[in-house]
């Protein structure tokens, strides 16, 4: 039977070179979140069988909990991906339509899906013909300032099968520099009949409290700040019933967990760069970051990353607990 997405739901992000079974497990470890993305996987290339298939199908611990994006740049693979991953015991699959990274746009896929709506439409249809479980795509607000735009190309895939959307509400190449716009969100979410995730920019408890009341979408999702705080979804749903709940951190103890669970389920070659991608992100946690993100960038493996960490919390002891309230 297909599952529903949970109420007031907690999501992490579709993050390449960050959201694997190592970063998820970690969180998982927490508590708080109610469904992972995977990072988007090219449906040709499952097909074709790459060599580190099995680390992006990789739904454990908690498949039930992980959601598969997909990004494809032509309608044709992804039946066939969508039926290579259909024993897989997952909560759904997910159609990317919302990265701009320029290779992925110009090769057709991603956010280049939104520049014609009715093939995407077709796409959703044809994936809805291949998979019984969830059915959701990720977008942005496409490459101009048009709500009506937006909200037909949205009629579209609802209308083709799709079980739930995550809106990044950015215009189609814009970076992180502007805050999105949350008012797509609270928009969609009441236009829409089906379940309308928001994402962008939520930082904290605060953040997360505010949107959900302003533009009441069914759920929020996170994405950098999960692999600055990986505790973010704990910390929230702790919040929500407690104003007073508070976690105490070992930032030690989480960073050299991470590091043992990567070593753990992540083939060797991946190692080091996901080890370097999450420490890009964590480092944030620490009073002198830059420079402590910069000693984990020229660490040349992780043992080395363990020193480093050592060696500047041995400058630094009074960074290694951190109380976290918000
Ligand atoms: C390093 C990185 C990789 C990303 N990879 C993906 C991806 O694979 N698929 C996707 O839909 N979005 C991807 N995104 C976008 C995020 O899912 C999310 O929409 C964006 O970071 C905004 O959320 P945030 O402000 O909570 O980080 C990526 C973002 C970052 C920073």
């Amino acid at each position: 039977m297909k599952a529903t997405l949970p109420s007031r739901a907690l999501v992490l992000a579709p993050m390449v070179a960050l959201t694997h079974r190592a970063l998820r497990q970690l969180i998982l470890g927490f508590g708080g979140l109610d469904l992972a993305f995977t990072e988007m996987a090219s449906a040709a290339a499952l097909l074709a069988h790459t060599p580190f298939d099995s680390c992006y199908l990789d739904a454990d611990p908690q498949p039930e909990r992980v959601v598969y994006q997909f990004y494809t740049t032509r309608p044709e693979p992804l039946p066939g991906a969508l039926e290579k991953v259909s024993t897989r015991g997952v909560f759904g699959a997910d159609i990317n339509f919302g990265c701009s990274a320029p290779h992925i746009l110009r090769s057709g896929g991603g956010a280049a899906w939104m520049r014609e709506p009715e093939k995407a439409a077709g796409l959703i249809r044809l994936a809805r013909g291949a998979w019984s479980g969830s059915l959701s795509a990720k977008l942005r607000i496409g490459a101009d300032d048009d709500y009506g735009r937006l909200k037909a190309f949205c009629d579209g895939l609802v209308e083709a099968g799709l079980d739930f959307l995550t809106l990044h509400p950015r215009l189609e190449g814009q970076k992180f520099r502007r805050t999105g716009r949350w008012d797509y969100v609270a928009r969609l979410s009441s236009e829409l009949p089906v379940p309308v995730v928001g994402n962008g920019d939520i930082r904290n408890y605060d953040g997360y409290a505010r949107w959900m009341a302003e533009a009441r979408p069914a759920g929020i999702m996170i994405g950098r700040e999960a692999a600055r705080r990986p505790w973010i979804f704990a910390l929230i749903r702790g919040r929500e019933t407690d104003p007073a709940f508070e976690m105490d951190i070992d930032l030690r103890e989480v960073a050299l967990r991470f590091l043992g669970l990567v070593e753990e389920f992540l083939p060797p070659e991946y190692h080091e760069s996901r080890a370097k991608r999450f420490l890009g992100y964590y480092a944030d946690n620490f009073s002198f970051a830059h420079h402590l993100r910069t000693r984990f960038q020229n660490a040349i493996d992780i043992p080395a990353m363990r020193i480093v960490l050592d060696e500047y919390l041995s400058e630094v002891p009074e960074d290694r607990l951190k109380v976290e309230s918000n």
